[in-house]
């Protein structure tokens, strides 16, 4: 196994591993080079989604898809409960998975809840010629680039994270609209924290739709977010997955945010993604 980064200190790729036969040894590796470069992507992994479990499941405990918010004939169709579709291909007229084929803003999963889950780890099965590439932004270095004047006023300082909407925008099932950010719903976390596994600093921003900073006027946080966002993904300190089928990407949701962009409606994009709980105890 060989480990390498793609660009300085932040994300690096792993070769010539074969994640359903990985060694402990191997993998005591691959967490310690997650822990080191934020992003991990693994190329060739032809594995289903027992596999995928298998492996993910290696980072800690993995969340359930939400069986109770889904219906009954939908239910019946799940083939593992802890392997989630992200698709924009239609069956019968019905999506097969999330997100369909829409842009997906910055963000870094499930910050709108009180512990967020450490690492999710999604696998490309069908990939659309053009369109659909992920990218991730360093979000320690995002804390670097900031001025000492600013970084003065966020210590301290929380954000609210939404939990109404999904990262393409819409609202989720069970949640009420609202048109003031003050009003959504969601957990409230520093703005910079320290991993809790390697105890470097970051920003920690979740998304900037509806982001409020407690505590503030709702014009100056607008302000302030608006500022500290133009500090988060600088070009220099964001790195562009372009998939290939049966790409394995591993991020840390602590360390890095990630977006992803649009395509045609008319291609087939389908993903599978793992999400761990919490880290290994
Ligand atoms: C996401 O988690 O935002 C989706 C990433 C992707 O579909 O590439």
């Amino acid at each position: 196994m060989n480990i390498n980064p793609i660009s300085l200190n932040f994300a690096a790729e792993v070769s010539d591993i074969d994640v359903r036969s990985i060694t402990n040894d191997e993998f005591n590796r691959v967490y310690e080079a997650w822990l080191t470069y934020g992003v991990l992507r693994i190329r060739r992994q032809h594995i289903n989604e027992d596999e995928l479990q298998a492996f993910s499941s290696r980072f800690g405990p993995l969340e359930e898809i939400p069986m109770g918010r889904l219906p009954e004939s939908e239910r019946a169709k799940i083939k593992n409960r802890y392997v989630t579709q992200l698709s924009n291909i239609l069956k019968d007229g019905k999506p097969i998975g999330g997100l369909g084929n829409a842009e997906a803003s910055w963000h870094s999963d499930m910050t709108y809840i009180d512990n967020p889950p450490p690492a999710s780890v999604l696998l490309g099965i069908e990939i659309p010629e053009k369109g659909g590439d992920t990218y991730f932004a360093d979000q320690n270095a995002a804390l670097m680039a900031i001025p000492d004047d600013l970084l003065a006023r966020l210590r301290g300082l929380s954000i609210k994270h939404n939990a109404a909407h999904t990262s393409v925008g819409k609202l989720r099932p069970g949640f009420e609209a609202f048109d003031d950010p003050r009003d959504a719903p969601g957990s409230v976390h520093p703005v910079i924290t320290a991993h809790p596994e390697t105890g470097k600093q970051a920003l920690y921003l979740g998304r900037r739709e509806w982001a409020y900073i407690p505590g503030l006027e709702l014009d100056d946080s607008e302000a302030l977010l608006d500022e500290i966002w133009s500090y988060a993904a600088l070009p220099e300190n964001v790195w562009q997955q372009q998939w290939q089928p049966f790409d394995l990407i591993i991020w840390d949701n602590r360390r890095v945010l990630h977006r992803r962009d649009d395509f045609n409606q008319s291609a087939r994009r389908l993903m599978k993604r793992c999400q761990v709980l919490s880290k290994l105890g």
